[in-house]
């Protein structure tokens, strides 16, 4: 049977794509946030995943304004990324597996997730920032599965729902024949504003409170409303739902095993949890 053995949240910033083609891990402003990663890369070395499920937005590669589906689920055998306009070197094809996206794409829509299949996926920072970050020169990164949650355009799934998303999400691997670990990362956050009038807005104080929350408590955040969380984390910390979503996979026994946030890195709160999932 597959067995979730963890999950994984950390913020996605592109700069961070262009930190690492630099490789400057040891620069002043980026060792406080590179720091935070070693140990979670031990651990994923000593317990190797097969697959890597991660849940992240699209921010306008795959899909646009003019087509926004809520929840989207790769379904290919290996998924593109491509230039965004951010300036990071364009990373060759990641490894899919279409035999478990459709297994949980025909669980999760009979547990009442209607989910927009993808046969073609084009994966953007959300996705390939934490990937090497995880598996740094990506060589010994596992099969990936790309999950979508809308978080930019309204209407945006509720807290609430993104977490149930979740906890969709592990029974369906759990009820999986095969005998695959699976490791679920949920990407962005932490708080921050891109645009507007409160662009470059950053709360310290909520942040930390989800990041300790959200070990014991997940519940409790998943009542917020996707405006308590605009207002809380600015319009793009929003994305604070994936982090959720990855949280309701997890339906074991939760252990923190390793933590990080700096501030700012880029115009976020960047913050990073290793959580195992005992059976
Ligand atoms: C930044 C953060 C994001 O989550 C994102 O998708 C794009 C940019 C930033 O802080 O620069
Ligand atoms: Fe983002």
């Amino acid at each position: 049977m597959a067995r979730i053995i963890g999950g994984i949240t950390t913020s996605h910033i592109p700069a961070v794509g262009n930190a690492i083609a630099r490789e400057l891990f040891d620069d002043p402003y980026w060792k406080p946030f590179f720091d935070g990663y070693p140990p979670v890369r031990k651990w994923l070395k000593e317990n190797k995943p097969d697959v890597a499920i991660v849940i992240y937005n699209d921010h306008g590669l795959n899909f646009f304004l003019d087509k926004m589906p809520t929840f989207a689920i790769g379904a290919a055998f290996e998924y593109r990324n491509e230039d965004e306009g951010w300036g990071i070197p364009t990373l060759p094809p990641f490894k899919g597996d279409p035999k478990l996206s459709w297994h949980l794409i025909n669980a999760l829509v009979a547990d009442e997730f209607d989910i927009c299949s993808c046969q073609e996926m084009a994966v953007d920072h959300g996705f390939t920032v934490p990937m090497q970050l995880m598996w740094p020169g990506l060589e010994s990164a596992p099969r990936a599965i790309p999950i979508n949650i809308n978080t930019v355009q309204q209407p945006m799934p509720s807290p609430a729902r993104c977490y149930k998303l979740g906890q969709a999400i592990g029974r369906a691997i759990e009820s999986y024949p095969e005998d695959v670990k699976v490791v679920v990362l949920g990407t962005g956050g932490l708080s921050h504003q891109l645009d507007g009038t409160r662009a470059g807005f950053i709360n310290k104080e909520f942040d930390l409170m989800c990041m300790d929350r959200i070990v014991d408590h997940p519940e409790e955040l998943a009542r917020m409303s996707s405006l308590d969380l605009v207002r809380q984390a600015g319009a793009q910390g929003a994305e604070f739902v994936l982090w959720l979503a990855m949280r309701g996979a997890l339906s074991g026994k939760v252990t923190k095993l390793a933590g990080n946030y700096h501030i700012p890195i880029s115009n976020t709160g960047a913050g990073m949890l290793l959580l195992e999932n005992a059976a």
